[in-house]
């Protein structure tokens, strides 16, 4: 496959790796405050990043590319606010949204048709990847900070339904 593109998606599986990372943290963070139905969900969202990360993976080696796997970052570990957590999960899927446009671009530039099909599916992924995060806020800010507001969504987020990993996956 195309050596630049194939080095973008590499860089991809690293970022898919380190959104997995980051929510995996804020995981950890919703535990440590007993919030069972908000662990459970950023499990869940955990998960969803290593499917990416896999699809992604799959790709590269479909195609005859080499997977180079990179370092992952050290994720934060703190944060300031339930709100807070969800604001930088929004900010980190708009950055990931834009590395995904600019995958597409790229393979449209190069007129490599499969990859621009296959990139299809994550430009899909982000809309709802973006509005999930964006839910979650909207809602956090009509609770305030409410604590059986905040039970509330707690025991909604945790009834999150498993994610279903694509054929690719
Ligand atoms: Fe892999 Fe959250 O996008």
């Amino acid at each position: 496959m195309d050596k630049k593109l194939e080095k973008l998606i590499n860089e991809q599986i690293t970022k898919e790796y380190y959104s997995s990372y980051l929510y995996l943290s804020m995981a950890a963070y919703f535990e440590s405050m007993g919030l069972t139905g908000f662990t459970a969900w950023m499990k869940i969202q955990a998960e969803e990043e290593m499917i990416h990360m896999r699809m992604f993976f799959t790709y590269v080696n479909e195609r005859g590319g080499r997977v180079i796997l990179e370092s992952i970052d050290k994720p934060p570990a703190d944060f300031e606010s339930i709100k807070d957590v969800f604001e930088q999960t929004l900010e980190h899927e708009k950055l990931v949204t834009a590395s995904i446009n600019n995958l597409y671009k790229v393979s449209k530039d190069i007129n490599d048709n499969a990859s621009t099909i296959f990139l299809q599916w994550f430009i899909t992924e982000q809309v709802e990847e973006e509005k999930n995060a964006k839910d979650i806020i909207d809602r956090l800010a009509l609770i305030k900070e409410d604590p059986m507001g905040i039970l509330m969504i707690d025991k909604e987020l945790g009834s999150r339904p498993q994610p279903v990993a694509p054929a690719a996956a």
